[in-house]
Parts: structure tokens; C-alpha cells; sequence
């Protein structure tokens, strides 16, 4: 993905009116099903959105916040499966056109600074990013272990991140550099995934 044409170059995204308002998750969902038909990339958007929506709910923040981090979650690679030259401009341009919150749109621009050029600021972009190649890690991981999640361990995880042969396209800089700019260590990281992902709805 390593693409110069995927810059954004630019740093706002949304309109500030927009404030608060959202999809709702039916909406949302449609959305997911008409752009991507891709099953793997639709259960790995859903993966990362529950993820998002746990941590909010870690944080113990409300649920129309809860839901935001949801949404930031499932759309944040809805353009991926068919227009991959211009991920994640399209979505962003179709949120702004049914006036999102900037807040949402803002975390899905920068969810991969190295390719869009824009730096993860709030807390929700940073932890969209921490997510998102971990999630899909993770899930790797569980789909060659006989139990899957079952006992999982972090130490496991870690193994198989020095191990460049396994998942070989997850980038290990950007889920390291992802962890830093959240300011949590890996291991915490990977023990929330490992604890959250299994209850992920992929309905
Ligand atoms: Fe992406
Ligand atoms: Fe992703």
C-alpha cells in the first residue's frame, strides 16, 4: 500500500456544523454491504469496529460516543475493495457529502499516516490506528490456532510478530508505530484485542 498517490494532502476533513451527527448502524451497515464485497475485508472492518467501540466503553465513555468509535471502525477501509487507488479519499468524501461528524471522518484520514500523510491527533484517530493492523493480525493468528482465541496468550502474538514469514503483509513498523503515538505498550494492546475481538458481532 505503500502508494505516494494515496496522500491526502490536506488536514481538515468535515465540517464543524456537523458536529454529532452520525449513521445509524443499519445505515452504516448498507453502506458496507454495497461497497464491499469482500467478505475477509467486511469481517475485518467489523472486527475493528467492535474493538473501537469496547475501548469506548472501557474508557467509560457515552454511548453516542460508543457509537462514533464504532462507526469510525466499520468505515474505515469501505473503499478498499473496489477503488483501491483512492483509499480512503472516497469515504471521506462520501461522509462529508452526508455530513458526518468530522470527528468520525477525521479518524478514518488518518488511520495510516505513512500512506495518507495525515498524523493520528485525538484519542479515537490513535486508537483507530493501534487497532487496525493488530485486529487483523490477531485474527490471523486465531485462524491457525486449533482454538482460536481460546488461550490465546500475548506472548504468543508477540512470537509470531518476530516470526516476518507469518502475516507477512501486516506491517510490524506501523503496529509499533501505531502503539507509541497511543502511548500504551504493545502488550496491553494485544491483550485488549485478544480479550475484546472474539465477541465481535459479524452479522
Ligand atoms: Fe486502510
Ligand atoms: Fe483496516
Amino acid at each position: 500500500m505503500e502508494n505516494l498517490t494515496l496522500q491526502l494532502n490536506r488536514s481538515t476533513f468535515g465540517s464543524p456544523e456537523n458536529k454529532g451527527k452520525v449513521l445509524s448502524k443499519e445505515k452504516a451497515l448498507a453502506l458496507l454491504d454495497d461497497w464491499v464485497k469482500n467478505e475477509k475485508l467486511k469481517v475485518h472492518m467489523k472486527q475493528v469496529a467492535h474493538l473501537m467501540k469496547s475501548y469506548a466503553l472501557f474508557k467509560e465513555y457515552d454511548e453516542a460516543t460508543q457509537h462514533r468509535w464504532y462507526l469510525a471502525g466499520l468505515l474505515h477501509d469501505a473503499d478498499w475493495d473496489q477503488w483501491p487507488e483512492q483509499h480512503c479519499r472516497k469515504i471521506i468524501e462520501e461522509l462529508e457529502a452526508r455530513e458526518i461528524d468530522p470527528e468520525i471522518i477525521r479518524a478514518i484520514a488518518s488511520h495510516g499516516p505513512r500512506y495518507f500523510g495525515v498524523d493520528p491527533e485525538t484519542e479515537m484517530d490513535k486508537m483507530l490506528y493501534a487497532f487496525d493492523e493488530l485486529s487483523g493480525f490477531v485474527h490471523a493468528y486465531s485462524l491457525m490456532r486449533p482454538e482460536g482465541y481460546l488461550g490465546m496468550e500475548v506472548k504468543g502474538v508477540k512470537k509470531r510478530l518476530k516470526d516476518k514469514t507469518f502475516a507477512a503483509q501486516v506491517s510490524r513498523e506501523d503496529i509499533r508505530d501505531a502503539a507509541e503515538r497511543a502511548n500504551i505498550s504493545q502488550e496491553e494492546l494485544i491483550q485488549f484485542v485478544i480479550d475484546n475481538q472474539l465477541n465481535a458481532d459479524l452479522a
